[in-house]
């Protein structure tokens, strides 16, 4: 099958991993058949299928990846390398439906925006070094993005008015906040997690609420008991890099990307789409060592994707809606 060029970019997204972590490991797979690979891959990742019809199915994906991966590696055109990672047997559509869970809706215009005046902003921003960012969570084989995002705007904007960093929980959202339009692993809206929120009057902490990587039922006593609240939230104006940065400067922010696309390595230049299919949060800005202007992002897929966690994407960019749409949703709660 000829994969399109938007396939394999998207591909080089599901496959690309910490390449230290795994080296030794690809090394010693390369010289195995491809069959002995896959039962290698299984053991490694505790892979288990239902029957032989589903693991022949994973099979012919694994290796369709494998060697994409390969000839990748083998053309040495990018100055990265792929390898082999937990999702190598997930197509890219399966894996973008089991990884992100962005529901893309159009934008409802709020009515204000709070930074709107705002002059003074710096030149730089990282959040991790004022202490407002928790550190890298991965949500697993769930859709729900939605809510890590949502919840790394809100231990920001909690560090800001309270002084405190605390890691909240992803959990409440994917299993209490379920009346409305988000529906836990299947997909949800940062700015639906945010009514929810004001409405249940606050979020319960990670430990008191830890993540499963599944839908459960509502477990009410923890998620009465609140560790932070928000009294609102805003959405920043639509496709303008500058009202983001204007944001951004003033606490983290919750942004929607298209990641069908997305691979990494230094700044993120492209290729990717407008399609809003993963919710992100922006913890800061700056210029590369190269002169790239970037948005430093913060995503939920562990700290073994990107760089420790996080991508740098590129920043005024000449289409209004910024690289992969990062312009086109972002929102954040207020204290
Ligand atoms: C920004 O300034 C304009 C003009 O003075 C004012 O009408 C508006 O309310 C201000 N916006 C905010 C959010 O303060």
């Amino acid at each position: 099958m000829a994969l399109t060029l938007q396939n394999k970019l998207s591909i080089a997204l599901l496959l690309v991993v910490g390449l230290c972590a795994s080296q030794a490991w690809s090394r010693s797979l390369s010289a195995a058949s491809m069959n002995e690979r896959h039962e290698m891959w299984m053991a490694k990742y505790g892979r288990v299928y239902k029957d032989t019809a589903e693991k022949e199915r994973r099979f012919n994906t694994f290796k369709e990846n494998v060697e994409y991966i390969e000839s990748f590696n083998r053309a040495g055109i990018k100055p990265y390398k792929l390898d082999v990672n937990e999702f190598a047997d997930l197509t890219n559509e399966e894996f973008q439906e089991s990884r992100n869970g962005y529901r893309f809706k159009p934008l409802v215009t709020s009515s204000s925006f709070k930074y709107e005046n705002v002059t003074a902003v710096p030149s730089n921003m990282d959040w991790r070094t004022k202490g407002a960012v928790t550190p890298i969570k991965d949500q697993g084989q769930c859709g729900c993005c939605w809510a890590f995002s949502a919840v790394a705007a809100m231990e920001g904007i909690t560090k800001l008015s309270t002084g405190k960093l605390i890691s909240l929980s992803e959990q409440e959202l994917v299993d209490c906040d379920t009346s409305g339009e988000d529906q836990g692993c299947n997909g949800g809206l940062m700015d639906d997690a945010f009514e929810f929120i004001i409405k249940n009057k606050g979020l319960t902490t990670e430990s008191n609420y830890p993540y499963d990587a599944t839908d459960g039922s509502c477990k009410k006593a923890k998620s009465g008991s609140h560790a932070a609240q928000i009294s609102g939230y805003e959405d920043v104006p639509a496709n303008n890099e500058a009202a983001l940065m204007k944001a951004v400067a003033n606490q983290p922010v919750s942004v929607a990307i298209d990641a069908g696309g997305s691979d990494f390595h230094g700044v993120f230049t492209g290729e990717c789409g407008t399609d809003l299919d993963h919710g992100v949060t922006a913890v800061g800005y700056g210029t590369s060592d190269d002169g790239t202007q970037y948005w430093l992002v913060k995503n939920s897929w562990g700290s073994s994707w990107g760089e420790n966690g996080y991508i740098r994407m590129q920043r005024d960019i000449d289409a209004k809606e910024g690289l992969c749409g990062i312009a086109m949703q972002p929102s954040y709660p207020t204290a």
